[in-house]
């Protein structure tokens, strides 16, 4: 997922770009502005941190643009492409990643990735479809990372 920062400075075609060039497919993809409700829910497993408030907001601020992405590996690929939470510790240690390129700070990092095929279902359900076999659709015949 592009997160609001990095679609409001029109980063979206260059991520494709890089997205595309690194081997990934996009199977499908969405633009849409996270509901309240729906941002607690997508970050739940954050939600008795102290930015977990400021998270909510930000992720609401703006449309975000959506991506089920396909790859030998994807998880871990895409976690490597994006690189380190902290965009700033990014640019010391993994200069050629997305966080490092285009990301502000730790909250506004530019892009979300999932952690695990586990979170990919459950995440690609709540941005894709109202129910839990929407995720389960798409991973359907992935090997648990
Ligand atoms: P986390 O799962 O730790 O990082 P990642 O996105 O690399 O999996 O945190 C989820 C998001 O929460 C992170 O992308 C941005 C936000 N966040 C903050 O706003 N402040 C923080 O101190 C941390 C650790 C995360
Ligand atoms: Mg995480």
């Amino acid at each position: 997922m592009v997160k609001p920062d990095c679609v409001e400075t029109n980063q979206v075609e260059s991520i494709k770009a890089l997205v595309n060039a690194s081997g990934f497919l996009i199977i499908t993809e969405r633009m849409l502005r996270l509901e309240e409700s729906l941002a607690r829910n997508f970050y739940a497993e954050h939600s008795k941190r102290e930015f977990f408030d400021d998270l909510v907001d930000f992720m609401t601020s703006g449309p975000v643009a959506a991506m089920v992405l396909q790859k030998r590996n994807a998880i871990a690929e895409w976690r490597e492409l994006i690189g380190p939470t902290d965009p700033s510790k990014a640019r010391v240690s993994h200069p050629q990643t997305l966080r490092a390129k285009w990301g502000i700070d730790t909250q506004r990092n530019c892009v979300h990735g999932s952690d695990s095929s586990l979170s990919a279902g459950r995440e690609i359900s709540l941005l894709f479809g109202g129910s839990r076999s929407t995720g389960k659709r798409f991973m359907r015949g992935v090997s648990r990372a």
